[in-house]
């Protein structure tokens, strides 16, 4: 008989990696989480590795998530990521950011960062140390970078948020120009390819992982630096790091415990 406090071991997850890192999870006093798209995939956001969908397909985030690119059509990038954003508002946290935010109101000593520019860590009740890339509801001004508000509730087709007659919609606007400067045009707060993470973002994951008794890194492919180098911080520093991911990623050789499943049954089944 299953007891109650056993969780089914999710499908392709290897129950005694699921055992040891239960065990892990127990004990940790300082664990630190760090996420990537794959966490929210189950929310409805696509990954970035994702086939993407409707006019998306045409361009890698390469082309998307530049300065060269906003330089040279501001609308197309403006109305990509407020068509993201606007989706993000659409959707919910999924039953693996509630097991992150479950974990860390247990153990307060536990640190989330992540590289999503989603929320939905922090609308699942979690404080988020990092947002390492930044965030889809923060602006600034590309010239002068100062800070800027913009009501993404406010743009669109109101009927059907990250809808294709949403981004219809959006395709039609132009970014602000700044209030403070009155020249440079209003851009997410976001770090793009070629540009430098938050240092003070960077620096405290740093610490918090050069510190941790336990690193969990879900859904990321680890193939954007520097934050596909911080769970090596981890284990530089002798703590387990256990990744969580269905697929085989660039990190999966150096992991001490492999569990191949969705976040949304693996966290549950690990925290729970
Ligand atoms: P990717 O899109 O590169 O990788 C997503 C990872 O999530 C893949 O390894 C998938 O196997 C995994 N995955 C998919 N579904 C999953 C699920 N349900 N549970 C767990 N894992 C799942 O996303 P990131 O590694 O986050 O940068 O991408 C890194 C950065 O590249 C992003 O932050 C973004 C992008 O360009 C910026 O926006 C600056």
């Amino acid at each position: 008989m299953i007891s109650p406090a056993t969780p089914r071991t999710p499908a392709g997850v290897d129950p005694k990696a699921l055992a040891a890192v239960r065990d892990l999870v127990a004990r940790a006093e300082r664990p630190v989480v760090l996420t990537g798209a794959g966490m929210s995939a189950e929310s409805g956001v696509p990954t970035f590795r994702d086939a993407q969908t409707g006019l998306w397909e045409r361009y890698s985030p390469e082309q998307l998530a530049t300065e060269e690119a906003f330089l040279a059509d501001p609308a197309l990038v403006w109305s990509w990521y407020l068509w993201r954003a606007r989706m993000v508002r659409g959707v919910e946290p999924n039953a693996g950011h509630r097991a992150v935010a479950a974990w860390q109101e247990r153990v307060p000593g536990l640190t989330v960062a992540t590289q999503n520019v989603d929320d939905l860590h922090e609308r699942a009740g979690a404080e988020v140390l990092a947002h390492l890339h930044g965030s889809l509801f923060a602006f600034r001004c590309a010239a002068c970078d100062a800070p800027a508000e913009v009501d993404v509730t406010a743009l669109g087709d109101d009927d059907a948020p990250g809808s294709e007659a949403d981004l219809e919609a959006l395709l039609r606007e132009e970014p602000p120009v700044c209030a403070a400067c009155g020249t440079g045009r209003i851009r997410p707060d976001i770090v793009w390819f070629g540009e430098l993470l938050p240092a003070a973002e960077w620096d405290a994951t740093y610490a918090a992982l050069d510190a941790c008794d336990l690193c969990v890194v879900v859904g990321t492919s680890g193939l954007v630096q520097p934050a596909a180098s911080l769970p090596f911080v981890a284990l530089g520093a002798g703590a387990p790091v256990v990744e969580v991911n269905p697929d085989v990623t660039e990190l999966s050789s150096a992991v001490t415990h492999r569990l191949a499943g969705p976040a949304g049954l693996v966290l549950p089944a690990v925290v729970g």
